[in-house]
């Protein structure tokens, strides 16, 4: 281990330049204008991976490719560890608002902004790097490798159930790896327990045939941007909490020794509300920020048009309005039932004289790790010693759906171990990774594939 160590320190220049070509690849996986990029990245991925010294092939799906690597040199009396990440992207918009353009990294301050850095290409990089030094020069690992690294996560993975399901055999391993999260803060590692799920929505509301003179028609005729601006505060109570019926009966009482786990954790909520310029905090009475972000379930309106936008004013009665919407899940809810609760409550609140429509978009179920013991001891233990501190357990208010889905179909216990830091503007404009965790992560995961292999 000690000279996969040494050969990744020594190759790290190229290493980050590597990084930086993978970056540039817009595979923004949501927009099909950058299906070719997207499968370029796939490519490109494929491509290093097998000079890591895995076999590789680029396994096509009715959307975006699945890169699979394997390194089965420990043997079948060995254990197997799967790596799981995602080489799409996110859409950069808005474009105006980086610093520096998306897919033309820039590092400035130790940190390398770039649209992926954090989530996830620069994550599954390391893992590939990570794998490139331990096999370099005739080495071999104490573990059999599987890399899994889909085309689709930012848009729900649409292909990769059943691509589990029909790839069952060879994807069994005995533990689950996946850097896709962040660190729980600068120079704290952390694992986590949890994950949110998701239920996503949007609601259409209309009432007459097109748009219609404010004076002409406003006051007598229902409007769709009012009664929708009502539906969307129905949903919730004065205190934050949410406002349907049923919504709470799976929610799942965490244990104490959690919620002490949680609370002992260093964290300042008013240094969370100062570093996104809020002036206050807002949320579910009765829960600290940490628990509402991790093991209490949200509703979120994420994008709401109706009637006239653009410049000066028209005085128009909007024949519709449209609201996205979504719901964070924690265990032991699931996003079908949901959906009924959500039906249900609709048929109560939408004002007559408004047709309402509901549509789904994707969404997944939320994790809770059962990982424990060796598995956890053998992360604690490569982190620590890569970042010098032993590293805590965290809950993650994101969502990953196809953790549970490994869980399900594999029987594999997951163990995330994230490497970005807060504040990483995933999904933002100026999205960071610290080029220090890019190195240091690096050695981590060399000495968690030896540590998981140690009986
Ligand atoms: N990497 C994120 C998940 C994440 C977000 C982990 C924040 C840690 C902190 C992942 O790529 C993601 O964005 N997931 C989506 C899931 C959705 C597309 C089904 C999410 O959480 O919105
Ligand atoms: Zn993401």
């Amino acid at each position: 281990m000690g000279d996969a160590l040494k050969y990744a320190t020594r190759e790290r220049a190229r290493f980050q330049s590597e990084l930086f070509d993978f970056l540039r690849i817009p595979s923004v996986s949501a927009k099909s204008e950058h299906d070719v990029d997207t499968r370029r990245a796939a490519t490109w991925l494929a491509e290093n991976l097998s000079r890591s010294g895995l076999d590789v092939e680029v396994l096509e799906t009715p959307k975006h490719p699945v890169v699979l690597g394997e390194w089965r040199g420990a043997g079948a009396d060995a254990p197997t560890v799967l790596i799981y990440g995602h080489y799409d992207v996110q859409p950069a918009d808005p474009l105006g608002e980086w610093s520096s353009p998306p897919f033309d990294p820039e590092v400035r301050d130790g940190k390398v902004f770039a649209r992926g850095s954090a989530d996830d290409k620069g994550q599954i990089f390391m893992h590939v790097k990570a794998l490139e030094a331990a096999l370099a020069d005739g080495r071999i690992l104490p573990v059999n490798i599987v890399v899994l690294a889909e085309g689709e996560e930012e848009i729900g993975s649409p292909s990769l159930v059943p691509f589990v399901e029909k790839y069952k055999q060879r994807l069994a391993a005995d533990v689950v790896v996946i850097s896709d999260s962040a660190m729980f803060q600068e120079g704290l590692p952390s694992l986590l327990f949890s994950l949110r799920g998701l239920a996503y929505f949007e609601l259409k509301a209309r009432a007459a045939k097109t748009d219609l003179h404010s004076g002409a028609y406003g006051g007598a005729i229902p409007n769709p941007g009012t009664a929708l601006a009502r539906i969307i505060a129905s949903f919730h109570e004065a205190d934050g909490r949410i406002a349907i019926k049923g919504f709470y009966d799976d929610v799942l009482e965490w244990d104490d020794q959690t919620r002490a786990q949680i609370s002992n954790l260093p964290f300042d909520e008013d240094d969370f509300r100062r570093n996104v310029e809020a002036t206050a905090l807002a949320g579910e009475s009765g829960w600290s920020v940490l628990e509402r972000l991790w093991i209490r379930p949200t509703c979120e309106v994420n994008g709401f048009l109706t009637g006239y936008t653009g410049e000066g004013a028209k005085t128009v009665l909007p024949a519709r309005a449209m609201a996205k919407v979504s719901f964070r899940l924690v265990p032991d809810q699931r996003p079908e039932r949901v959906r009924k609760l959500l039906q249900a409550h609709l048929a109560e609140v939408t004002p007559p004289g408004i047709e309402l429509e509901l549509l789904e978009h994707h969404g997944g179920l939320p994790w809770k790790s059962d990982v424990g013991g060796r598995l956890l001891e053998a992360a604690a233990t490569a982190l620590e010693e890569a970042f010098g501190t032993r590293p805590v357990l965290a809950g993650e208010g994101g969502s990953i759906p196809i953790v549970v889905e490994f869980e399900r179909i594999l029987g594999s216990p997951a163990l995330l171990v994230g490497f970005a830091l807060p504040g990483a503007n995933m999904h933002a404009p100026d999205e960071w990774f610290p080029l220090e965790h890019f190195e240091k992560g690096i050695g981590a995961l060399v000495r968690l594939y030896g540590e998981l292999g140690k009986k």
